[in-house]
């Protein structure tokens, strides 16, 4: 697999806290003593941009589409994410540490739930791989009464379909292992104070931070 250097990403079932973990990551890296830290990007799919936004839409279900579009717009919108202008691709080839909350492990997890495997794989076998992932792992009914105070749910929220994409990661992770990505599993069941210590802690150890360490 080819690798995309100083890209990392944040994947979990939904209420694993990887916005939450991007959001503190996001303020780390702005405080004033952290000077000497690399330039940082936060990001996110579905993108905010209109592909993404179409997505949305369709996640809401106030739009209908057959699955398979929408496994094909997520791969669109992951194209433009990267190779767009103000892209992944481009941002972590001048040296900016580019963290993006979902990517390809999503689509092959939850496309595959009901579109089958094939088409999200052949959709996003040509992507690169980050030089780190790290998976938000924690107990679905625990993630799930996280996001009961949230006036929207989209059509994933439910438990039996969240235990089944946390046995659908366990399954595709090692692939981007052999595939020479970095994965690191975090309990995602701990205070957000204590995952952020484990996130730092993982992305202490990339090359790029080292570099600005020295
Ligand atoms: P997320 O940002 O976690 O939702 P929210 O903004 O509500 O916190 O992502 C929205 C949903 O999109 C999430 O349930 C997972 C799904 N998703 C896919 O099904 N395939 C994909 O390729 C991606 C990137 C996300």
């Amino acid at each position: 697999m080819l690798i995309i250097h100083n890209f990392v990403v944040f994947e979990g079932g939904d209420g694993s806290g990887t916005s939450t973990q991007l959001d503190l990551l996001q303020k780390r890296f702005s405080r004033q003593e952290n000077r000497s830290l690399p330039p940082f990007y936060a990001t996110f799919e579905p993108t905010a941009g209109p592909i993404g936004e179409l997505i949305r839409r369709a996640l809401r279900e106030d739009l209908v589409l057959d699955p398979k579009t929408t496994a094909r717009l997520f791969s669109a919108d992951r194209n433009e994410h990267l190779y767009g202008k103000e892209g992944i691709a481009g941002r972590c080839g001048r040296g900016e540490l580019t963290v993006s909350d979902r990517y390809t492990p999503s689509s092959l997890v939850y496309q595959s739930l009901d579109c089958g495997e094939e088409l999200p794989e052949r959709l996003n076998r040509d992507f690169p791989g980050p030089e780190l992932l790290l998976f938000f792992d924690i107990d679905p009914e625990i993630a799930l009464k996280r996001l009961e105070n949230r006036p929207v749910k989209d059509c994933y929220e439910y438990l039996e379909f969240q235990v089944e994409i946390r046995r659908r990661y366990h399954r595709i992770l090692p692939r981007y292992e052999a595939g020479g990505v970095r994965v690191a599993y975090l309990d995602a069941s701990l205070s957000p104070e204590e995952v952020a210590e484990a996130v730092w802690g993982e992305l202490k150890k990339l090359p790029i931070m080292r570099k600005y360490k020295a």
